[in-house]
């Protein structure tokens, strides 16, 4: 889940090309294959619409995704998360996004992951295709960053409020 501050940057592409260490704070969620997942199927009960490079049909068309809850897509509990500064995914790669994985995945079934992986996005992938799969950076070096683990337990009280302060700089984004 992507976000930027509407005040202060037009669109995405503004965010991005700010070259603002807080331009961006994402917030990204794992997903295991395991039980199916409710949540996907408001999405995927409307995948033939959804863009489609490779068939020249790029909008969403008639009957927009009816909105659904973007809770459903989160883990029960939010309050286990890492942090770090880092970039976009996609080339250009600019470090702008302030980074923010829950600890705990979600599921995802093998059949819900199939259609997910007939769409066809607009970025070749590593099998120089257009298919939405394999389109992942490589990890990168720390390069000096640190990365900052959310949990109350395993952290002192003066990084608690380090990481609370954190948290309240990227809620005004949010
Ligand atoms: C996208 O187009 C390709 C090629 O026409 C087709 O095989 C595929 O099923 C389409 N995907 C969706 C989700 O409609
Ligand atoms: C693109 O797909 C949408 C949804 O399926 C459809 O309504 C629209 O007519 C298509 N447009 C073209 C140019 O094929
Ligand atoms: C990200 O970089 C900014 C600017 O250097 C710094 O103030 C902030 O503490 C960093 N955040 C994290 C999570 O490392």
């Amino acid at each position: 889940m992507v976000h930027y501050d509407k005040s202060k940057y037009a669109d995405l592409g503004a965010a991005v090309t700010s070259l603002q260490w807080d331009a961006i704070t994402d917030l990204v969620v794992m997903i295991e294959v395991g039980e199916s997942n409710p949540a996907f199927d408001s999405v995927l009960s409307h995948i033939s619409q959804i863009a489609n490079y490779s068939s020249g049909n790029t909008s969403l068309g008639q009957g927009n995704l009816p909105s659904f809850p973007i809770r459903s897509f989160l883990p029960v509990d939010l309050s286990k998360f890492y942090r770090y500064n880092g970039s976009s995914p996609a080339p250009n790669c600019y470090e702008v996004v302030i980074w923010n994985v829950f600890k705990d995945p979600i599921s995802i079934s093998q059949a819900q992951l199939d259609m997910f992986r007939t769409v066809y996005g607009v970025n070749l992938n590593a099998q120089g295709n257009y298919k939405m799969v394999d389109n992942y950076r490589y990890i990168q070096p720390l390069n000096g960053r640190t990365i900052y683990y959310s949990s109350a337990v395993t952290i002192s009280p003066m990084r608690a409020l380090f990481i609370m302060a954190l948290a309240i700089s990227s809620a005004k984004i949010l």
